[in-house]
């Protein structure tokens, strides 16, 4: 199997690099990655020796080159994406050259090259805020922020391109994921580092937003499974089933990192703020697939890894995050309510 791992730099790309490499079928691996402000060649490393193994430094956008690395590829795994609500919420338009027009340009090359299985990497945030129940892969697209409508521009026509083209895309749809090697603007290694360094947490509005957590390992092995034993023309949800309110999450936090709660402070809500993503996984489930690493265990982990990795995101933290930091958070900070 010869597998081109579109975004494979950045945080769940390069696990799913990782997972791949164990198998003994596969004999090509090539990583295309532009390299943007969250793709990162030391999360590839480990493969600098791997014969199987090529890194491109490229655009999923580049027609000539996607169309020369199509060519030797039997599958295609897009995770490349811009992938920060925020930054959405900020400027739109690497959104939407990403994440649907670059799908576009994979999804044309595909379509040339025969390519035998294209899984586009979705979200959870496509279906929109979830109420109550939990969202099934047929139900309708609400998205809200720029990057979830850019996410499902991307999904839909993907799955345009196997009703018309026949290309044997599946598409995945995964919960909020955390873990090791996971940029610091998210919330959990944001909210790790900053506890670490004794900084304030800025938790959004009232905090009680509720996401369902998905270790990036189980989210690799869903993404996986549907690889190699999903049907072409299909969705499947991934989803961690450990479901939490932000301020639940952020005490967590705080007891893991041995730091008082005073250090919260409820700042300014983002903009059209989803309240609760909840997935149904059942259909992936059908496939053999579960989660396997609980949110107590993947917290802990995580946490541990944040505080024995500071060589890998204290760079970040002090390089060109910093304006970033600051343009979101220092007039919030400022406003920002202490805990009760
Ligand atoms: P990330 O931001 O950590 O990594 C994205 C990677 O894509 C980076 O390496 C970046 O350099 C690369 N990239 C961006 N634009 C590119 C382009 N035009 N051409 C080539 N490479 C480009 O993102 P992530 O958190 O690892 O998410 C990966 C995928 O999973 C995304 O598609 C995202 O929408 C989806 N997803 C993420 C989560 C989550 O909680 N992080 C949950 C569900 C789905
Ligand atoms: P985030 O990690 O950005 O993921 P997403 O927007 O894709 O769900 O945010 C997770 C939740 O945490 C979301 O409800 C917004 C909230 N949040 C904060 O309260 N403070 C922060 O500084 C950030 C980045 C997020």
């Amino acid at each position: 199997m010869r597998v081109m791992v579109t975004g494979g730099a950045g945080f769940i790309g390069s696990a799913f690099v990782h997972r791949l490499a164990i198998r003994t079928d596969l004999t090509a691996l090539t990583v295309l990655d532009k390299l943007t402000y969250a793709g990162n060649l030391a999360n590839l490393a480990d493969f600098a020796d791997d014969p199987r193994y090529r890194f491109v430094h490229g655009d999923i956008n580049d027609v000539d080159l996607v169309d020369q690395l199509a060519k030797d590829a039997d599958c295609i795994v897009n995770f490349a994406a811009e992938s920060h609500v925020d930054r959405s919420i900020e400027a739109a338009d690497a959104f939407v050259t990403t994440d649907v027009h670059g799908v576009f340009t994979l999804l044309e090359a595909a379509r040339r090259h025969s390519i035998s299985r294209f899984v586009q990497v979705s979200t959870d945030e496509v279906y929109g805020d979830v109420v109550t129940g939990s969202s099934r892969e047929g139900d309708a697209l609400r998205p809200r922020s720029p990057y979830a409508a850019s996410k499902a521009g991307g999904d839909l026509l993907a799955l345009a391109y196997h009703t018309t083209h026949g290309v044997p895309v599946i598409v995945t749809r995964g919960s909020n994921t955390y873990g090791p090697r996971q940029y610091p603007e998210k919330v959990i290694p944001l909210f790790i580092t900053n506890a670490i360094d004794g900084e304030l947490l800025p938790l959004y509005g009232d905090g009680q937003q509720v996401r369902d957590w998905l270790h990036v390992d189980d989210h690799c092995a869903g993404v996986e499974a549907v690889l190699v034993q999903g049907s072409p023309g299909e969705t499947y949800n991934i989803a961690g089933g450990a479901s939490l309110t932000n301020l639940e999450l952020t005490h967590q936090l705080l007891r893991l990192t041995d730091r008082p709660v005073s250090l919260v402070r409820h700042v300014t809500d983002r903009l059209a703020h989803d309240r609760r993503y909840s997935l149904d996984a059942s259909k992936l489930m059908s496939l053999g697939w579960a989660p396997r690493v609980s949110l107590e265990d993947g917290l802990v982990s995580t946490v541990a890894w944040y505080q024995d990795n500071e060589d890998w995101w204290r760079p970040i933290k002090s390089g060109a995050f910093r304006d970033y930091y600051r343009r979101q958070y220092a007039d919030r900070l400022a406003g920002g309510r202490a805990p009760q």
